[in-house]
């Protein structure tokens, strides 16, 4: 069984993905992790993102791994674990900005589909309903208000010790992510016309996932028997 979830930054996509995988015995991917990885390899090298052909000869240097340790996704640039230095915000920002370029998107949907095909997945990220796994049994595009999206990433923050900001940078920093990643010529963030809409606004995590839960048995009832 393959199971998509989409939607824009901070709307608990990753949070509920690791979970619900966890819980149902299925491989989690994390595809937003992929493009920070090539985000911080087009800023590690100084690459200039408008030469494409350019881009295209440096991608085709570039070896990108996936791995697992304790059941959480490990990603491997170049041999290094990257794991760690992909979560900064400059890295999300960076990722927004590479994943909009055709050739990127070409490398990593290829590995997306076929980490699809090895395996029972929860995979997510902005085009996985749409373009990566068209043909998922379950598509849910997650949503919540810009507010309530930056207050979360806010409390990130702050748990991670990082103080230089207010809620308001961050809740612009996802405004200008969402349009960027809405409007993007190659494989906009949109809701796939078959996914169920959950907005998480005024819901708990474990509400989110009782929910996504509920949904899994209505769509294959057998997953949760057997685990
Ligand atoms: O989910 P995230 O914040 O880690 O994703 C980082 C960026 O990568 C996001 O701004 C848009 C891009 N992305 C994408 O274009 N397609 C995906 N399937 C996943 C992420």
């Amino acid at each position: 069984m393959k199971i998509a979830i989409d939607g824009p930054a901070g709307a608990g996509k990753s949070t509920i993905a690791k979970a619900l995988a966890k819980k149902i015995g299925f491989i989690y991917v994390d595809t937003g992790a992929m493009y920070r990885a090539i985000g911080l390899f087009v800023m590690d090298n100084g690459l200039d993102m408008k030469n494409e052909e350019a881009l295209r000869a440096a991608l085709n240097q570039v070896t990108l791994d996936i791995g697992y340790a304790d059941g959480v996704q490990q990603v491997y640039l170049n041999g290094e674990n990257v794991t760690s230095r992909i979560r900064t915000e400059e890295a999300g920002s960076m990722a927004s900005k590479v994943s909009a370029i055709l050739v990127v998107r070409e490398k990593l949907v290829e590995l997306q589909q076929e980490l699809g095909r090895r395996s029972d997945v929860v995979m997510d990220g902005r085009d996985i309903g749409t373009v990566v796994l068209p043909d998922a049994e379950l598509k849910v595009y997650f949503t919540a208000s810009s507010r309530v999206r930056a207050e979360r990433r806010y409390r990130e923050l702050l748990e991670k010790g990082v103080v230089d900001t207010t809620i308001d940078e961050v809740e612009a920093d996802i405004i200008a992510r969402d349009y960027r990643d809405m409007n993007r010529e190659h494989s906009p963030l949109r809701q796939a016309e078959d996914a169920i809409l959950l907005d998480s606004s005024e819901m708990g995590i474990d509400e989110v996932l009782q929910a996504m839960m509920n949904l899994v048995a209505e769509k294959n009832p057998e997953v949760l028997k057997i685990k």
